[in-house]
């Protein structure tokens, strides 16, 4: 991100499970997507409110409730248009009133800046990560040297090794990185950290990426997440 940047991204932490609220400013037309808005509606309202910004857009990476439940609270507040991917929606089953129902690949334009929706199931089956510029907010799909949890209702580690894999492919190796929750010792990070010193994405072999996501490393690795040198994820 640099000063020509149409956009800046602050990012909040909010809640008793160091949840990332991303509020992406358009610079150009004062316009503010929140990414996942949840825990402290107030502390986001001020924040926007303080830096003179319109709400006009909430982005949804999946619909856990650490990740939505401020979502009325700020709708009371702001006309926004609330976007999520559709199998996310279907899955859901429930959410807020007359979403827009995305495909991956599908752009959103705030103002000036483009923010294109991608489609990382895994963690949950409507999983999305919204990629603009050099930047990418990445949800409970990829956190810093670590990814999302799959063992929950709608998880599947084979598609997470999937959509894991998919990112590293398409996304330069700059990209830089904002995850869901702040569990490790930096809070955000480049693709090619992640490459270097994320354990999860060091596999090739789906099996074997499956028995550590499911069995082997929520026992053998604790929080603050750090890297972990390649080939040395687990016997
Ligand atoms: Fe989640």
């Amino acid at each position: 991100m640099n000063a020509q940047s149409p956009y800046v991204i602050h990012s909040l932490e909010l809640g008793p499970m160091a949840n990332f609220i991303h509020v992406i400013e358009d610079r150009g037309s004062g316009r503010a997507a929140v990414v996942d808005p949840a825990w402290e509606a107030g502390e986001i309202l001020r924040f926007v409110r303080e830096r003179g910004l319109r709400i006009s857009d909430i982005l949804l990476t999946h619909s856990h409730y650490d990740h939505i439940n401020a979502i009325e609270d700020v709708l009371a507040a702001h006309d926004a248009r609330v976007h999520l991917l559709k199998p996310e929606a279907e899955f859901w089953g429930r959410g807020p009133e007359r979403p827009i129902l995305h495909h991956g690949g599908d752009r959103i334009e705030l103002g000036g800046t483009e923010i294109e929706v991608l489609h990382t199931p895994g963690h949950t089956p409507g999983s999305a990560c919204y990629r603009l510029g050099d930047d990418l907010i990445s949800g409970d799909t990829l956190f810093v040297f670590g990814c999302g949890r799959c063992d929950l209702e709608g998880g599947d580690p084979e598609q997470m090794f999937h959509t894991l894999k998919d990112l590293v492919a398409r996304l330069p190796a700059d990209t830089r990185i904002h995850p869901g929750h702040n569990y490790s010792v930096a809070e955000t990070s480049t693709l090619a950290e992640e490459i270097e010193g994320n354990p999860f994405l060091h596999f090739d072999d789906v099996q074997r990426f499956v028995r550590y996501r499911m069995h082997y490393h929520d026992r053998h690795r604790h929080e603050p997440y750090g890297p972990v040198p390649r080939g040395q994820e687990m016997p």
